[in-house]
C-alpha cells in the first residue's frame, strides 16, 4: 500500500474543481490500497494569518490549519469512490478505515507539524511501500533553487542526504525546504522510500504506476 501526501494548493490551488475530479479520478483508477493525507493550502495560511492578527497564540492558529486541511480532506473525499467522507482525526482510526474501504483521506493530527510529517507518520505507522509527496517543487535540489541558480536536480538520494538538505534549506533566511524536516527525520529512522515530484494528477498516476519522476528517496 502506498501514502499520498497532497499540498492543498496542489489539489485545487484556487477553489479549481477541476483539478480535484482529476486527482480523484486517478485515485479511483488505481487498484491498491491507498491512504491519503491532504495539506491546507491558500486558504489555511489566510485563516491562521487573520487568527494570528487577532493575537491568536501559534497552538490556537495551528488547530486552525488542522481544521481547513480537514475539510480539504472531506471535500477529496467526496470525490473518491467509497471512501468515508468524514475524515479520521488519528492514525489508529485511519488503518480501520483502510481495512475496511482500501481508502482512507485525512488531514492534520496535532498542532506543531505540518502535513508533510503527517503523510510521513502514517506511512511509518501502516508500514507502507512507499510515500509519495506531490508538492510544488518538481523533485530536491542540491540547494534552494530560488536563491542559488546553480542548484541541480537530484534523481535518487539517501534519506541522511534529504535530512542534510532539508537542515540547510530550513535554516537559510526566508528559505523553506521541500519537505519539512521532521518529515525528512521520520523518512530517514525508517528508511521510506519516498518520491517527490510536482503534483499534478498526470504526475500522480505516473508515480502511482513507479514511473521515474521527481526525486526518490532510498534507504
Ligand atoms: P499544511 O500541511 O498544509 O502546511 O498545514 P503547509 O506546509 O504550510 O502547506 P502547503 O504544503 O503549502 O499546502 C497547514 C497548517 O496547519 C497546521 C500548521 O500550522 C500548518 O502550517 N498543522 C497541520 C498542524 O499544526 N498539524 C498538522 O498535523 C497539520
Amino acid at each position: 500500500m502506498k501514502v499520498i501526501a497532497l499540498g492543498g494548493s496542489v489539489l485545487f490551488g484556487d477553489f479549481d474543481t477541476d483539478t480535484l475530479k482529476k486527482f480523484a479520478e486517478v485515485i479511483n483508477q488505481y487498484s491498491g490500497k491507498l491512504a491519503i493525507v491532504v495539506g491546507g493550502g491558500r486558504v489555511a495560511r489566510k485563516y491562521i494569518e487573520s487568527a494570528r492578527s487577532l493575537g491568536a497564540d501559534e497552538v490556537t492558529c495551528d488547530m486552525i490549519g488542522i481544521a481547513v486541511t480537514r475539510i480539504n480532506a472531506s471535500i477529496l473525499a467526496v470525490a473518491v469512490e467509497n471512501c468515508p467522507v468524514m475524515v479520521p482525526e488519528d492514525f489508529v482510526t485511519a488503518k480501520e478505515i483502510l481495512e475496511r474501504y482500501g481508502r482512507v483521506i485525512m488531514g492534520g493530527t496535532f498542532p506543531g507539524h505540518t502535513t508533510d510529517a503527517v503523510s510521513a507518520l502514517l506511512a511509518e505507522f501502516l508500514k507502507a511501500d512507499e510515500l509519495l509527496i506531490a508538492t510544488s517543487a518538481d523533485g530536491v535540489y542540491t540547494k534552494d533553487p530560488r536563491f542559488h541558480r546553480d542548484a541541480e536536480k537530484i534523481e535518487k538520494l539517501t534519506s541522511d542526504e534529504l535530512v542534510e538538505i532539508v537542515s540547510v534549506n530550513s535554516t537559510e533566511a526566508g528559505g523553506s525546504s521541500v519537505v519539512d524536516l521532521l518529515a525528512s527525520k521520520i523518512i530517514q529512522r525508517s528508511r521510506i522510500r519516498t518520491r517527490i515530484f510536482y503534483g499534478t494528477p498526470e504526475n500522480l498516476r505516473k508515480a502511482l504506476n513507479g514511473e521515474k519522476i521527481g526525486s526518490i528517496v532510498v534507504s
